[in-house]
Protein backbone atom coordinates (compact mmCIF):
# COMPACT_ATOMS: atom_id res chain seq x y z
CA UNK A 1 0.00 0.00 0.00
CA UNK A 2 1.46 3.49 -0.81
CA UNK A 3 2.05 5.49 2.30
CA UNK A 4 -0.81 8.12 1.29
CA UNK A 5 -3.20 5.48 1.20
CA UNK A 6 -1.57 4.31 4.58
CA UNK A 7 -2.08 7.32 6.02
CA UNK A 8 -5.78 7.46 4.29
CA UNK A 9 -6.63 4.35 5.76
CA UNK A 10 -5.57 5.89 9.11
CA UNK A 11 -7.33 9.03 9.16
CA UNK A 12 -10.29 6.76 7.68
CA UNK A 13 -10.35 5.12 10.87
CA UNK A 14 -10.40 7.72 13.17
CA UNK A 15 -13.58 9.22 11.35
CA UNK A 16 -15.34 5.91 11.41
CA UNK A 17 -14.82 5.61 14.72
CA UNK A 18 -16.69 8.99 15.42
CA UNK A 19 -19.26 7.14 13.33
CA UNK A 20 -18.31 9.31 10.28
CA UNK A 21 -17.91 8.13 6.59
CA UNK A 22 -13.80 6.80 6.32
CA UNK A 23 -13.99 8.47 3.45
CA UNK A 24 -13.29 12.38 4.71
CA UNK A 25 -10.10 10.79 5.79
CA UNK A 26 -8.38 11.25 2.76
CA UNK A 27 -5.09 12.83 2.90
CA UNK A 28 -3.79 14.82 0.31
CA UNK A 29 -0.22 16.35 -0.23
CA UNK A 30 0.00 19.59 1.83
CA UNK A 31 -0.83 23.23 -0.52
CA UNK A 32 1.50 24.56 2.01
CA UNK A 33 4.69 22.64 1.80
CA UNK A 34 6.43 24.72 4.28
CA UNK A 35 4.18 24.40 7.11
CA UNK A 36 3.57 20.29 6.53
CA UNK A 37 3.91 17.38 3.93
CA UNK A 38 0.24 16.17 3.91
CA UNK A 39 -3.06 17.38 5.07
CA UNK A 40 -6.42 16.56 5.63
CA UNK A 41 -9.73 18.91 5.64
CA UNK A 42 -12.18 16.15 5.79
CA UNK A 43 -13.14 17.73 9.35
CA UNK A 44 -14.21 20.95 7.34
CA UNK A 45 -16.55 18.65 5.39
CA UNK A 46 -17.78 16.69 8.11
CA UNK A 47 -18.55 18.94 10.42
CA UNK A 48 -22.21 19.73 9.75
CA UNK A 49 -23.11 15.84 9.56
CA UNK A 50 -21.20 15.18 13.14
CA UNK A 51 -22.93 18.59 14.32
CA UNK A 52 -19.82 20.01 15.75
CA UNK A 53 -17.74 22.49 15.12
CA UNK A 54 -14.55 22.07 12.44
CA UNK A 55 -12.29 22.46 14.91
CA UNK A 56 -13.35 20.18 17.66
CA UNK A 57 -13.84 17.73 15.35
CA UNK A 58 -10.73 17.70 14.08
CA UNK A 59 -9.00 17.63 17.44
CA UNK A 60 -10.91 14.30 18.17
CA UNK A 61 -9.85 12.98 15.15
CA UNK A 62 -6.26 14.15 15.33
CA UNK A 63 -6.66 12.30 19.19
CA UNK A 64 -7.59 9.58 17.73
CA UNK A 65 -5.05 8.96 15.13
CA UNK A 66 -2.33 9.64 17.47
CA UNK A 67 -3.12 7.32 19.91
CA UNK A 68 -2.61 4.64 16.60
CA UNK A 69 0.15 6.22 14.83
CA UNK A 70 3.22 4.91 16.15
CA UNK A 71 6.38 6.18 14.89
CA UNK A 72 4.92 7.62 12.16
CA UNK A 73 3.98 11.41 12.50
CA UNK A 74 6.78 13.64 13.24
CA UNK A 75 3.77 16.46 13.35
CA UNK A 76 0.15 16.59 13.40
CA UNK A 77 -1.35 19.64 14.12
CA UNK A 78 -4.62 22.00 13.58
CA UNK A 79 -4.49 24.86 11.66
CA UNK A 80 -6.97 27.56 10.72
CA UNK A 81 -11.02 26.64 10.91
CA UNK A 82 -10.11 23.17 10.98
CA UNK A 83 -7.60 21.57 8.54
CA UNK A 84 -5.06 18.69 9.72
CA UNK A 85 -1.26 19.33 8.76
CA UNK A 86 0.44 16.10 8.63
CA UNK A 87 4.37 16.00 8.82
CA UNK A 88 5.88 11.86 8.81
CA UNK A 89 8.96 11.20 10.36
CA UNK A 90 11.84 10.51 8.31
CA UNK A 91 12.10 6.89 9.78
CA UNK A 92 9.13 6.32 7.82
CA UNK A 93 10.13 8.10 4.36
CA UNK A 94 13.12 5.73 4.38
CA UNK A 95 11.01 2.61 5.22
CA UNK A 96 8.70 3.65 2.17
CA UNK A 97 11.20 4.44 -0.19
CA UNK A 98 13.24 1.15 0.77
CA UNK A 99 9.98 -1.07 0.13
CA UNK A 100 10.33 0.86 -3.27
CA UNK A 101 13.54 -0.42 -4.12
CA UNK A 102 12.93 -3.44 -2.78
CA UNK A 103 9.74 -4.00 -5.03
CA UNK A 104 10.23 -4.51 -9.06
CA UNK A 105 7.04 -2.90 -9.25
CA UNK A 106 8.12 0.26 -7.68
CA UNK A 107 5.23 0.24 -5.26
CA UNK A 108 2.36 0.53 -8.35
CA UNK A 109 0.71 -3.19 -7.04
CA UNK A 110 -2.41 -5.14 -8.72
CA UNK A 111 -5.69 -2.83 -9.23
CA UNK A 112 -8.58 -3.94 -6.96
CA UNK A 113 -10.45 -5.47 -9.94
CA UNK A 114 -8.48 -6.13 -13.49
CA UNK A 115 -10.79 -4.28 -15.96
CA UNK A 116 -10.44 -5.53 -19.38
CA UNK A 117 -10.44 -2.21 -21.35
CA UNK A 118 -10.21 -1.85 -25.07
CA UNK A 119 -9.25 1.36 -26.95
CA UNK A 120 -10.53 2.93 -29.87
CA UNK A 121 -7.65 5.66 -31.27
CA UNK A 122 -5.76 6.37 -34.29
CA UNK A 123 -8.75 5.49 -36.33
CA UNK A 124 -7.35 7.28 -39.59
CA UNK A 125 -9.78 6.75 -42.98
CA UNK A 126 -8.60 4.24 -45.19
CA UNK A 127 -6.05 5.96 -48.39
CA UNK A 128 -4.77 9.15 -46.16
CA UNK A 129 -1.22 9.46 -45.30
CA UNK A 130 -1.53 10.36 -41.61
CA UNK A 131 -1.19 14.35 -40.71
CA UNK A 132 -1.11 16.54 -37.98
CA UNK A 133 -5.04 15.64 -37.73
CA UNK A 134 -3.79 12.42 -36.34
CA UNK A 135 -1.59 13.26 -34.12
CA UNK A 136 -3.63 13.88 -30.78
CA UNK A 137 -5.54 10.68 -30.97
CA UNK A 138 -2.32 8.48 -31.71
CA UNK A 139 -0.72 10.06 -28.50
CA UNK A 140 -3.33 10.14 -26.20
CA UNK A 141 -4.69 7.07 -26.99
CA UNK A 142 -1.30 5.16 -26.65
CA UNK A 143 -0.81 6.81 -23.41
CA UNK A 144 -4.11 5.56 -21.76
CA UNK A 145 -3.22 2.26 -23.25
CA UNK A 146 -0.07 2.11 -21.80
CA UNK A 147 -1.29 3.69 -18.50
CA UNK A 148 -4.03 1.07 -17.87
CA UNK A 149 -1.40 -1.60 -18.58
CA UNK A 150 1.23 0.00 -15.98
CA UNK A 151 -1.83 -0.13 -13.37
CA UNK A 152 -2.11 -4.00 -14.11
CA UNK A 153 -5.63 -3.90 -16.38
CA UNK A 154 -5.71 -6.39 -19.51
CA UNK A 155 -5.78 -3.44 -22.55
CA UNK A 156 -6.13 -3.84 -25.96
CA UNK A 157 -5.73 -1.02 -28.80
CA UNK A 158 -8.02 -1.45 -31.93
CA UNK A 159 -7.18 1.45 -34.78
CA UNK A 160 -10.69 1.17 -36.25
CA UNK A 161 -9.85 2.37 -39.62
CA UNK A 162 -12.17 4.00 -41.21
CA UNK A 163 -12.65 1.68 -44.49
CA UNK A 164 -16.45 1.20 -45.34
CA UNK A 165 -18.14 4.54 -45.58
CA UNK A 166 -19.06 7.23 -47.99
CA UNK A 167 -14.59 7.58 -48.50
CA UNK A 168 -14.23 4.31 -50.03
CA UNK A 169 -17.27 4.92 -52.52
CA UNK A 170 -15.64 8.45 -52.93
CA UNK A 171 -12.64 7.09 -54.19
CA UNK A 172 -13.99 4.67 -56.56
CA UNK A 173 -15.58 7.43 -58.37
CA UNK A 174 -11.96 9.52 -58.13
CA UNK A 175 -10.10 6.39 -59.85
CA UNK A 176 -12.81 5.70 -62.56
CA UNK A 177 -12.74 9.77 -63.37
CA UNK A 178 -8.82 9.45 -63.83
CA UNK A 179 -8.96 5.72 -64.97
CA UNK A 180 -12.06 4.52 -66.69
CA UNK A 181 -10.55 1.75 -68.98
CA UNK A 182 -9.10 0.07 -65.82
CA UNK A 183 -11.08 -3.79 -65.23
CA UNK A 184 -12.70 -2.75 -61.78
CA UNK A 185 -14.88 -0.55 -63.21
CA UNK A 186 -16.06 -3.14 -66.31
CA UNK A 187 -19.10 -4.18 -64.99
CA UNK A 188 -19.21 -6.99 -67.62
CA UNK A 189 -15.71 -7.93 -66.57
CA UNK A 190 -15.50 -11.99 -65.08
CA UNK A 191 -12.26 -11.48 -63.09
CA UNK A 192 -9.65 -12.62 -62.25
CA UNK A 193 -8.18 -8.59 -61.09
CA UNK A 194 -4.53 -7.61 -61.39
CA UNK A 195 -2.72 -8.15 -58.23
CA UNK A 196 -0.53 -4.93 -58.37
CA UNK A 197 -2.69 -1.84 -56.89
CA UNK A 198 -3.72 0.68 -59.27
CA UNK A 199 -2.49 3.76 -56.98
CA UNK A 200 0.08 4.55 -54.06
CA UNK A 201 -0.88 6.04 -50.94
CA UNK A 202 0.47 9.07 -52.37
CA UNK A 203 -2.47 9.03 -55.21
CA UNK A 204 -5.04 8.27 -53.07
CA UNK A 205 -4.46 11.01 -50.90
CA UNK A 206 -3.95 13.63 -53.40
CA UNK A 207 -7.28 11.85 -54.69
CA UNK A 208 -9.31 12.25 -51.79
CA UNK A 209 -9.09 15.83 -51.14
CA UNK A 210 -9.63 16.53 -54.78
CA UNK A 211 -12.84 14.23 -54.70
CA UNK A 212 -14.40 15.73 -51.99
CA UNK A 213 -14.24 18.64 -53.27
CA UNK A 214 -15.53 18.20 -56.34
CA UNK A 215 -18.60 16.26 -54.74
CA UNK A 216 -19.45 19.35 -53.36
CA UNK A 217 -19.46 21.30 -56.00
CA UNK A 218 -21.09 18.39 -58.28
CA UNK A 219 -24.21 16.96 -57.27
CA UNK A 220 -24.08 14.26 -60.10
CA UNK A 221 -20.84 13.41 -58.57
CA UNK A 222 -21.51 13.05 -55.26
CA UNK A 223 -24.70 10.71 -56.62
CA UNK A 224 -21.98 8.51 -58.52
CA UNK A 225 -20.03 7.95 -54.88
CA UNK A 226 -23.17 7.40 -53.34
CA UNK A 227 -24.57 4.47 -55.45
CA UNK A 228 -20.37 3.37 -55.34
CA UNK A 229 -20.57 3.09 -51.81
CA UNK A 230 -23.99 1.19 -51.70
CA UNK A 231 -22.65 -1.43 -54.62
CA UNK A 232 -19.49 -2.19 -52.75
CA UNK A 233 -21.02 -2.68 -49.87
CA UNK A 234 -23.20 -5.01 -51.51
CA UNK A 235 -20.43 -6.78 -52.92
CA UNK A 236 -20.03 -5.46 -56.83
CA UNK A 237 -16.83 -8.15 -57.24
CA UNK A 238 -14.19 -4.96 -59.14
CA UNK A 239 -15.42 -2.71 -56.49
CA UNK A 240 -14.86 -5.08 -53.84
CA UNK A 241 -10.88 -5.68 -55.47
CA UNK A 242 -10.43 -1.87 -55.40
CA UNK A 243 -11.36 -1.72 -52.19
CA UNK A 244 -8.88 -4.37 -51.33
CA UNK A 245 -5.98 -2.20 -53.01
CA UNK A 246 -6.97 0.66 -51.33
CA UNK A 247 -6.57 -1.17 -48.24
CA UNK A 248 -3.62 -3.00 -48.26
CA UNK A 249 -1.60 0.26 -49.99
CA UNK A 250 -3.09 2.42 -47.13
CA UNK A 251 -2.68 -0.18 -44.29
CA UNK A 252 1.49 -0.23 -45.40
CA UNK A 253 2.22 3.55 -45.10
CA UNK A 254 -0.03 3.75 -41.86
CA UNK A 255 2.15 1.42 -40.49
CA UNK A 256 4.95 2.97 -41.35
CA UNK A 257 3.83 6.24 -39.94
CA UNK A 258 2.66 5.34 -36.46
CA UNK A 259 5.89 3.05 -35.97
CA UNK A 260 7.55 6.48 -36.83
CA UNK A 261 5.61 7.83 -34.11
CA UNK A 262 6.34 4.25 -31.41
CA UNK A 263 2.55 3.83 -31.74
CA UNK A 264 1.23 0.58 -32.21
CA UNK A 265 -1.95 -1.59 -32.08
CA UNK A 266 -3.02 -5.00 -30.99
CA UNK A 267 -6.00 -4.62 -33.14
CA UNK A 268 -5.53 -3.42 -36.78
CA UNK A 269 -9.25 -3.67 -37.48
CA UNK A 270 -11.19 -1.35 -39.47
CA UNK A 271 -15.68 -0.75 -40.14
CA UNK A 272 -14.77 -3.27 -43.31
CA UNK A 273 -14.01 -6.10 -40.25
CA UNK A 274 -17.98 -5.99 -39.25
CA UNK A 275 -19.48 -5.42 -42.55
CA UNK A 276 -21.30 -9.56 -42.31
CA UNK A 277 -22.91 -8.33 -39.43
CA UNK A 278 -24.34 -4.95 -40.71
CA UNK A 279 -27.34 -6.47 -43.02
CA UNK A 280 -28.42 -9.38 -39.73
CA UNK A 281 -28.24 -6.14 -37.09
CA UNK A 282 -30.28 -3.90 -39.59
CA UNK A 283 -32.72 -6.24 -39.79
CA UNK A 284 -33.19 -7.28 -36.83
CA UNK A 285 -33.05 -3.69 -34.82
CA UNK A 286 -36.00 -3.45 -37.86
CA UNK A 287 -38.24 -5.82 -36.75
CA UNK A 288 -37.26 -5.29 -32.94
CA UNK A 289 -39.17 -2.15 -33.69
CA UNK A 290 -36.10 -0.22 -32.47
CA UNK A 291 -35.39 1.13 -36.09
CA UNK A 292 -37.70 2.65 -37.63
CA UNK A 293 -38.66 4.09 -41.22
CA UNK A 294 -38.41 7.95 -42.02
CA UNK A 295 -38.42 8.77 -45.65
CA UNK A 296 -36.41 5.63 -47.09
CA UNK A 297 -34.10 5.56 -44.39
CA UNK A 298 -34.13 3.56 -40.78
CA UNK A 299 -33.39 5.56 -37.82
CA UNK A 300 -33.17 5.18 -34.17
CA UNK A 301 -35.02 7.56 -31.24
CA UNK A 302 -32.01 8.49 -29.01
CA UNK A 303 -33.66 11.31 -27.77
CA UNK A 304 -34.39 11.57 -23.78
CA UNK A 305 -36.90 13.20 -21.71
CA UNK A 306 -34.23 15.40 -19.15
CA UNK A 307 -32.10 15.98 -22.45
CA UNK A 308 -30.86 19.57 -22.27
CA UNK A 309 -30.00 20.01 -25.53
CA UNK A 310 -31.93 18.14 -28.68
CA UNK A 311 -30.03 14.79 -29.72
CA UNK A 312 -31.44 13.97 -33.43
CA UNK A 313 -31.88 10.32 -34.10
CA UNK A 314 -29.33 8.14 -35.20
CA UNK A 315 -29.42 7.94 -38.82
CA UNK A 316 -28.79 3.80 -39.16
CA UNK A 317 -29.19 3.70 -43.07
CA UNK A 318 -29.44 5.88 -45.59
CA UNK A 319 -32.68 5.44 -48.25
CA UNK A 320 -30.82 3.60 -50.82
CA UNK A 321 -30.13 1.25 -48.31
CA UNK A 322 -26.04 1.94 -47.82
CA UNK A 323 -24.72 1.82 -44.21
CA UNK A 324 -22.57 4.41 -42.73
CA UNK A 325 -20.37 5.57 -39.78
CA UNK A 326 -22.84 5.06 -37.46
CA UNK A 327 -23.80 1.50 -38.36
CA UNK A 328 -20.22 0.26 -38.55
CA UNK A 329 -20.05 1.53 -34.93
CA UNK A 330 -22.76 0.11 -33.83
CA UNK A 331 -21.98 -3.27 -35.45
CA UNK A 332 -18.41 -3.19 -33.95
CA UNK A 333 -20.00 -2.41 -30.16
CA UNK A 334 -22.16 -5.78 -31.09
CA UNK A 335 -18.78 -7.32 -31.98
CA UNK A 336 -16.76 -5.84 -28.83
CA UNK A 337 -19.54 -6.76 -26.34
CA UNK A 338 -19.07 -10.52 -27.32
CA UNK A 339 -15.34 -10.52 -26.89
CA UNK A 340 -16.63 -8.74 -23.12
CA UNK A 341 -14.80 -5.77 -22.64
CA UNK A 342 -15.58 -3.78 -19.18
CA UNK A 343 -14.62 -0.40 -20.66
CA UNK A 344 -14.09 0.53 -24.20
CA UNK A 345 -12.78 4.31 -24.50
CA UNK A 346 -13.13 6.35 -27.68
CA UNK A 347 -10.07 8.60 -28.20
CA UNK A 348 -11.65 11.08 -30.90
CA UNK A 349 -11.69 14.35 -31.59
CA UNK A 350 -14.10 16.65 -29.36
CA UNK A 351 -16.23 17.46 -32.52
CA UNK A 352 -17.75 13.69 -32.78
CA UNK A 353 -19.30 14.08 -29.12
CA UNK A 354 -22.69 13.62 -30.55
CA UNK A 355 -22.13 11.35 -33.31
CA UNK A 356 -20.44 9.03 -30.18
CA UNK A 357 -23.27 9.70 -27.89
CA UNK A 358 -26.13 8.99 -30.46
CA UNK A 359 -24.05 5.43 -30.98
CA UNK A 360 -23.71 4.65 -27.16
CA UNK A 361 -27.53 5.32 -26.64
CA UNK A 362 -28.61 3.63 -29.63
CA UNK A 363 -26.22 0.42 -28.52
CA UNK A 364 -27.80 0.78 -25.14
CA UNK A 365 -31.61 0.95 -26.27
CA UNK A 366 -31.26 -1.86 -28.26
CA UNK A 367 -29.17 -4.00 -26.01
CA UNK A 368 -26.38 -4.65 -27.99
CA UNK A 369 -24.01 -3.99 -25.14
CA UNK A 370 -24.73 -5.34 -21.52
CA UNK A 371 -25.53 -2.68 -19.08
CA UNK A 372 -21.99 -3.17 -17.05
CA UNK A 373 -20.79 -2.63 -20.24
CA UNK A 374 -19.12 1.34 -19.99
CA UNK A 375 -18.90 3.21 -22.99
CA UNK A 376 -17.14 6.13 -22.92
CA UNK A 377 -15.92 9.34 -24.99
CA UNK A 378 -12.18 10.55 -24.45
CA UNK A 379 -12.30 13.68 -26.16
CA UNK A 380 -9.66 16.26 -26.99
CA UNK A 381 -9.03 19.49 -28.40
CA UNK A 382 -6.93 20.40 -31.57
CA UNK A 383 -3.80 20.96 -32.64
CA UNK A 384 -3.00 24.74 -33.33
CA UNK A 385 -1.15 27.09 -34.98
CA UNK A 386 0.54 30.14 -34.13
CA UNK A 387 -2.58 31.78 -35.45
CA UNK A 388 -4.81 30.13 -32.83
CA UNK A 389 -6.33 28.39 -35.68
CA UNK A 390 -6.16 24.46 -36.40
CA UNK A 391 -2.47 24.20 -37.93
CA UNK A 392 -2.23 24.35 -41.73
CA UNK A 393 0.83 24.44 -43.80
CA UNK A 394 2.14 28.01 -44.87
CA UNK A 395 0.22 26.23 -48.34
CA UNK A 396 -2.89 26.32 -46.27
CA UNK A 397 -3.17 22.49 -46.75
CA UNK A 398 -2.37 19.55 -44.08
CA UNK A 399 0.84 18.87 -42.66
CA UNK A 400 2.03 15.59 -42.97
CA UNK A 401 2.95 13.39 -40.15
CA UNK A 402 6.07 12.22 -42.06
CA UNK A 403 6.91 15.90 -42.84
CA UNK A 404 6.74 17.05 -39.33
CA UNK A 405 8.48 13.73 -37.82
CA UNK A 406 10.89 15.41 -39.96
CA UNK A 407 10.76 19.01 -38.93
CA UNK A 408 10.78 18.13 -35.08
CA UNK A 409 13.80 16.24 -36.13
CA UNK A 410 15.29 18.50 -37.34
CA UNK A 411 14.75 20.96 -34.98
CA UNK A 412 16.27 18.36 -32.31
CA UNK A 413 19.60 18.38 -34.00
CA UNK A 414 20.17 21.84 -33.89
CA UNK A 415 19.44 21.76 -30.47
CA UNK A 416 21.72 19.13 -29.84
CA UNK A 417 24.59 21.20 -31.49
CA UNK A 418 23.79 24.12 -29.73
CA UNK A 419 23.51 22.42 -26.17
CA UNK A 420 26.76 20.85 -28.01
CA UNK A 421 25.30 17.18 -26.62
CA UNK A 422 25.93 14.28 -28.54
CA UNK A 423 28.23 16.02 -30.99
CA UNK A 424 31.24 13.80 -30.90
CA UNK A 425 29.43 10.71 -31.22
CA UNK A 426 29.03 8.56 -34.36
CA UNK A 427 26.97 9.85 -37.14
CA UNK A 428 24.14 6.87 -36.29
CA UNK A 429 24.00 7.16 -32.79
CA UNK A 430 23.72 10.84 -33.11
CA UNK A 431 20.53 10.97 -35.76
CA UNK A 432 18.77 8.03 -33.23
CA UNK A 433 19.30 10.75 -30.06
CA UNK A 434 18.10 13.53 -32.82
CA UNK A 435 14.71 11.24 -33.47
CA UNK A 436 14.45 10.13 -30.33
CA UNK A 437 14.27 13.69 -28.52
CA UNK A 438 12.28 14.55 -31.97
CA UNK A 439 9.39 12.28 -30.72
CA UNK A 440 9.61 13.19 -27.44
CA UNK A 441 9.56 16.92 -27.91
CA UNK A 442 6.39 16.26 -30.40
CA UNK A 443 4.62 13.79 -27.47
CA UNK A 444 5.38 15.72 -24.22
CA UNK A 445 4.45 19.04 -25.90
CA UNK A 446 0.65 17.10 -26.60
CA UNK A 447 0.59 15.52 -23.29
CA UNK A 448 1.52 17.98 -21.34
CA UNK A 449 -1.75 19.90 -21.99
CA UNK A 450 -5.44 18.78 -20.62
CA UNK A 451 -6.45 16.92 -23.44
CA UNK A 452 -9.64 18.85 -23.68
CA UNK A 453 -6.79 22.24 -24.09
CA UNK A 454 -5.85 23.36 -27.67
CA UNK A 455 -2.51 24.31 -27.86
CA UNK A 456 0.23 26.14 -30.08
CA UNK A 457 2.41 23.38 -31.92
CA UNK A 458 5.80 25.17 -31.12
CA UNK A 459 8.26 23.16 -32.53
CA UNK A 460 11.19 25.82 -31.62
CA UNK A 461 9.68 25.49 -27.16
CA UNK A 462 9.16 21.76 -27.21
CA UNK A 463 12.51 20.80 -28.61
CA UNK A 464 14.05 23.04 -25.64
CA UNK A 465 16.01 21.37 -22.95
CA UNK A 466 14.52 23.66 -20.26
CA UNK A 467 11.24 24.07 -19.10
CA UNK A 468 8.56 21.74 -19.18
CA UNK A 469 9.82 20.11 -22.60
CA UNK A 470 10.07 15.89 -23.09
CA UNK A 471 14.01 16.67 -23.96
CA UNK A 472 14.93 18.11 -20.02
CA UNK A 473 13.11 14.81 -18.92
CA UNK A 474 15.32 12.86 -21.32
CA UNK A 475 18.41 14.77 -20.01
CA UNK A 476 17.08 14.32 -16.64
CA UNK A 477 17.26 10.90 -16.74
CA UNK A 478 20.36 10.02 -18.64
CA UNK A 479 22.23 12.20 -16.37
CA UNK A 480 20.84 9.99 -13.64
CA UNK A 481 21.98 7.15 -15.77
CA UNK A 482 25.36 8.72 -15.55
CA UNK A 483 25.71 9.27 -12.18
CA UNK A 484 25.32 5.29 -11.39
CA UNK A 485 27.50 5.14 -14.58
CA UNK A 486 30.08 6.98 -12.91
CA UNK A 487 29.84 5.08 -9.30
CA UNK A 488 30.14 1.77 -10.44
CA UNK A 489 33.07 2.48 -12.26
CA UNK A 490 34.80 3.76 -8.70
CA UNK A 491 32.97 0.78 -7.06
CA UNK A 492 30.30 2.54 -5.84
CA UNK A 493 26.91 0.63 -5.39
CA UNK A 494 23.50 1.82 -4.20
CA UNK A 495 22.67 0.69 -0.80
CA UNK A 496 20.13 0.83 2.14
CA UNK A 497 17.88 3.64 1.93
CA UNK A 498 18.77 6.28 5.09
CA UNK A 499 16.10 9.00 6.44
CA UNK A 500 16.90 12.19 4.63
CA UNK A 501 19.09 14.29 6.41
CA UNK A 502 18.98 16.46 3.61
CA UNK A 503 15.79 18.46 2.96
CA UNK A 504 16.28 18.15 -0.87
CA UNK A 505 16.94 14.46 -0.58
CA UNK A 506 13.16 14.16 1.72
CA UNK A 507 11.66 16.11 -1.23
CA UNK A 508 12.96 13.38 -3.51
CA UNK A 509 11.86 10.71 -1.49
CA UNK A 510 8.20 12.32 -1.19
CA UNK A 511 7.80 12.68 -4.53
CA UNK A 512 8.85 9.46 -5.47
CA UNK A 513 6.19 7.82 -3.25
CA UNK A 514 3.63 9.50 -5.31
CA UNK A 515 3.74 7.28 -8.28
CA UNK A 516 1.17 4.76 -7.47
CA UNK A 517 -1.58 7.50 -7.04
CA UNK A 518 -0.36 9.47 -9.38
CA UNK A 519 -1.11 6.65 -11.97
CA UNK A 520 -4.48 5.62 -10.27
CA UNK A 521 -5.75 9.06 -10.41
CA UNK A 522 -4.76 9.47 -14.20
CA UNK A 523 -6.35 6.84 -15.30
CA UNK A 524 -9.56 7.63 -13.26
CA UNK A 525 -9.52 10.89 -15.50
CA UNK A 526 -8.43 9.50 -18.46
CA UNK A 527 -5.60 12.17 -17.87
CA UNK A 528 -2.46 11.57 -19.21
CA UNK A 529 -1.45 15.28 -18.29
CA UNK A 530 -1.18 13.96 -14.94
CA UNK A 531 1.50 11.66 -15.85
CA UNK A 532 3.34 14.65 -17.78
CA UNK A 533 3.10 16.69 -14.78
CA UNK A 534 4.73 13.97 -12.68
CA UNK A 535 7.64 13.04 -14.83
CA UNK A 536 8.12 17.14 -15.02
CA UNK A 537 8.20 17.14 -11.17
CA UNK A 538 10.31 14.51 -10.51
CA UNK A 539 12.49 15.37 -12.42
CA UNK A 540 12.69 18.83 -10.66
CA UNK A 541 13.25 17.46 -7.65
CA UNK A 542 15.74 15.46 -8.50
CA UNK A 543 17.53 18.72 -10.19
CA UNK A 544 17.60 19.92 -6.99
CA UNK A 545 18.82 17.55 -4.73
CA UNK A 546 21.48 16.37 -7.50
CA UNK A 547 22.54 20.38 -6.67
CA UNK A 548 22.39 20.42 -3.20
CA UNK A 549 23.86 16.70 -2.23
CA UNK A 550 27.05 15.82 -3.85
CA UNK A 551 26.70 12.20 -4.24
CA UNK A 552 30.01 11.34 -6.02
CA UNK A 553 32.15 13.49 -3.68
CA UNK A 554 30.18 12.40 -0.20
CA UNK A 555 32.76 11.23 2.32
CA UNK A 556 30.30 9.22 4.88
CA UNK A 557 29.77 5.87 2.66
CA UNK A 558 26.04 5.27 4.03
CA UNK A 559 25.18 7.91 2.87
CA UNK A 560 26.64 7.92 -0.45
CA UNK A 561 25.59 4.42 -0.92
CA UNK A 562 21.58 5.86 0.17
CA UNK A 563 22.18 8.94 -2.21
CA UNK A 564 22.87 6.29 -5.07
CA UNK A 565 19.67 4.00 -4.21
CA UNK A 566 17.67 7.35 -4.33
CA UNK A 567 19.32 7.73 -8.36
CA UNK A 568 18.51 4.49 -9.06
CA UNK A 569 15.00 4.67 -7.77
CA UNK A 570 14.37 7.66 -9.66
CA UNK A 571 15.78 6.80 -12.81
CA UNK A 572 13.60 3.82 -12.61
CA UNK A 573 10.65 5.91 -11.55
CA UNK A 574 11.33 8.05 -14.45
CA UNK A 575 11.82 5.05 -16.46
CA UNK A 576 8.23 3.89 -16.12
CA UNK A 577 6.49 7.46 -16.52
CA UNK A 578 8.64 8.07 -19.59
CA UNK A 579 7.57 4.68 -21.32
CA UNK A 580 3.94 5.56 -20.07
CA UNK A 581 4.35 8.56 -21.92
CA UNK A 582 5.64 7.20 -25.29
CA UNK A 583 8.75 8.80 -24.62
CA UNK A 584 12.61 6.60 -25.20
CA UNK A 585 15.10 7.40 -23.00
CA UNK A 586 18.70 8.00 -25.03
CA UNK A 587 21.43 5.34 -23.65
CA UNK A 588 23.68 8.60 -23.33
CA UNK A 589 23.61 12.05 -24.50
N1 LIG B 1 -12.30 7.38 -38.87
C1 LIG B 1 -12.89 8.37 -38.04
C2 LIG B 1 -12.49 9.75 -38.55
O1 LIG B 1 -11.56 9.87 -39.33
C3 LIG B 1 -12.49 8.22 -36.60
C4 LIG B 1 -12.86 6.90 -35.99
C5 LIG B 1 -13.05 6.97 -34.52
N2 LIG B 1 -13.51 5.72 -33.94
C6 LIG B 1 -14.76 5.30 -33.96
N3 LIG B 1 -15.04 4.12 -33.52
N4 LIG B 1 -15.74 6.04 -34.46
O2 LIG B 1 -13.11 10.73 -38.16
Amino acid sequence: MSLRSELSDLFGQAFAGLGLDPAYGEVMVSQRPELAQYQCNGALAAAKVAQMAPRDLAERVVARVAAEAGDRFADLSIAGPGFINITVTDALVARRVQEMADDLDLGIGEPDAVSEILIDYGGPNMSKALHVGHLRSAIIGECLKRLFRSTGHHVVGDIHIGDWGMPVGQLIVALELRRPDLPYFDPDHTGPYPDEPPVTLDDLSEMYPQIVALAGEDPEIAERARRATLELQNGRPGYVALWRHFHNVSIAGQRKDFEALDVDFDLWFGESTVRDRLAPMVERLVEQGIAVESDGAYVIDVAQPDDKTEIPPLLLTRSDGSYLYTTTDLATLEMRAEAGYDLVLYVVDARQSLHLEQVFRAARKAGIVPPSMVLEHVPFGTVNGPDGKPFKTRAGGVLRLQDLIRLVTEAAERRLADADIAQEYPPEERDRIARQVGIAALKFGDLANHRMSNYVLDLDRFTSFEGKTGPYLQYGAVRMRSILRKAEERDLAPGVVHPPTAPRARDLMLELLELPEVLERAGDLRAPNQVAEYAYDLATVFNRFYETCHILREEDPHRQASWLQLVAITLRTMAVVLEILGIEIPERM
